[in-house]
């Protein structure tokens, strides 16, 4: 797997215009994004659409912020960001708290410069900024117990029959499985819990509203947040927030960048 800093360079000088036709875009023809657009997208918004920059809630690097409840965007997968951009776009998930914005905010953009801030954000180099799970402690916030939340992740839950093992959808520890299933593992944990609780609300109203998540295809997370508890969902948040991409025996790269790829290769 390449490195995807290699992209990151080549995609970021003046011009980045790189054209593609992968799977995920079956039916769309040729595309193209355009990574530097993107990065201004990304660090002054749309100020004639009133739409804020990017970075000012997501964090400089697309790392997120657990202040602000908001989500990391960096290398979590291209076509996935492209979808939930797409998705707020057009109301089949909406945001909640702080995320209010993002369904007016995803509007405002043309479908073009949604892909190229999502090539973006994508093509970020390597970056890692665990939640600071002690500060938000102490700060009163519920956390959970990392280390049972390895087990939730690795193996499910085991007395629940429906329930799935995490990596068997989003890959070792969560690093992600491109292009359908997002990169949770590193994802901020505040973001986490309540994207769980979004999930399982989700499940039981049918609808996607504030505080109630049912975008996903052929409601597979709808179904495995069913049946977590309160307890499960901090303890898997609590080991995300914190789990390595690979670990020394395993040496895998991973980028979700198999969309991204495509881009290059096809150039
Ligand atoms: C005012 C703060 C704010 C700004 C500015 C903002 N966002 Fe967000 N964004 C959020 C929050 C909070 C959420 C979580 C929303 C939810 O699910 O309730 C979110 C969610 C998202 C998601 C979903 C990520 C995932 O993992 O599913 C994407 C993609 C996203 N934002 C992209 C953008 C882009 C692109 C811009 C700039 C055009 C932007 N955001 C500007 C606060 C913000
Ligand atoms: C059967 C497959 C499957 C399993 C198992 C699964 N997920 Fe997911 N998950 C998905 C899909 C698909 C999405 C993306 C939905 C979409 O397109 O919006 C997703 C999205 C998510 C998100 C939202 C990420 C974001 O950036 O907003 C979180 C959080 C999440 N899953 C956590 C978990 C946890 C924790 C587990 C284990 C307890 C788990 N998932 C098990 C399929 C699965």
């Amino acid at each position: 797997m390449r490195r995807i800093s290699n992209l990151a360079m080549a995609c970021l000088g003046a011009v980045a215009m790189l054209t593609f036709s992968g799977a995920i875009m079956a039916g769309e023809g040729s595309v193209t994004v355009n990574i530097a657009n993107g990065k201004k997208i990304f660090e002054e918004g749309k100020p004639d659409a009133g739409t804020a920059p990017c970075q000012s809630c997501h964090g400089e690097k697309a790392l997120g912020m657990d202040a602000m409840r908001t989500p990391r965007l960096a290398n979590i997968g291209y076509a996935y960001v492209v979808k939930q951009l797409t998705n707020f776009a057009e109301d089949k998930r909406i945001g909640a708290g702080v995320g209010v914005v993002m369904n007016g905010f995803a509007k405002s953009l043309t479908e073009q410069e949604r892909r190229d801030v999502a090539a973006f954000v994508n093509s970020l180099p390597k970056a890692t900024e665990p939640s600071d799970l002690a500060a938000l402690k102490a700060d009163g916030t519920k956390v959970g117990v990392p280390h049972l939340g390895l087990k939730i992740v690795r193996y499910g839950t085991g007395e629940k029959e429906s329930m799935s093992a995490c990596i068997s959808c989003h890959g070792f520890n969560g690093r992600g499985a491109d292009p359908v299933y997002p990169k949770i593992g590193q994802q901020k944990y505040n973001y986490l819990v309540d994207q769980l609780n979004n999930w399982r609300e989700g499940a039981r109203t049918g609808k996607a509203d504030s505080g109630s998540r049912a975008n996903d295809p052929l409601g597979q997370m709808r179904k495995v947040a069913a049946h977590l508890t309160d307890e499960d969902i901090i303890n898997a948040a609590a080991f995300l927030s914190q789990a390595a991409d690979s670990t020394p025996g395993d040496g895998m790269e991973i980028g979700n960048q198999t969309v991204l790829e495509n881009i290059k290769k096809n150039h």
